[in-house]
């Protein structure tokens, strides 16, 4: 599968920022992990990262003209209020999207309990570190293998 993983605002910043809540590894070597666990699945896996909105609808408009398989994203703290998120996701039509959170949300700050962007994805996983990213891979796998049966 083509796969598309984005990043959102400052998770560039990982392995720096709240090593307590998202962990030491940094930013590149999670990229790179996410790479090679894709390649070895077979897929062929793009990450990018920005900390611009735009940006990201950018890329989810790019994921459907490439026809991509499927998207993964983590959208940081857009997650929780970006409606313009929610409706790039919706309008790559046809391309499934797998939302990953690093950290377990749901035992944080309340302001972080809701996903506005996760009720467009096909599902949400969160708190299990970069492993998530891995997870969310399956998913996908899962989804497209279920799609062609
Ligand atoms: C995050 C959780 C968000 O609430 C936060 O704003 C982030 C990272 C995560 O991966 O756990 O930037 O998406």
């Amino acid at each position: 599968m083509k796969i598309l993983v984005l990043n959102g605002p400052n998770l560039n910043m990982v392995g720096i920022r709240e090593k307590g809540i998202y962990g030491s590894r940094n930013y590149a070597d999670i990229v790179e992990y996410i790479k090679e666990e894709g390649t070895k699945r077979g897929h062929e896996i793009e990450v990018l990262q920005s900390n611009y909105e735009g940006q990201i609808i950018e890329w989810f408009q790019k994921a459907y003209f490439e026809n991509y398989d499927g998207v993964i994203i983590n959208p940081g703290a857009h997650t929780h209020y970006s409606y313009a998120i929610h409706d790039a996701i919706k309008a790559a039509a046809g391309v499934p999207t797998v939302e990953v959170h690093i950290s377990n949300v749901h035992a944080r700050e309340e302001f972080r309990h809701k996903s506005v962007t996760a009720p467009a994805c096909i599902g949400q996983l969160c708190g299990f570190g970069e492993f998530g990213y891995i997870l969310a891979i399956q998913a996908l796998e899962d989804y497209k293998a279920k799609q062609n049966a």
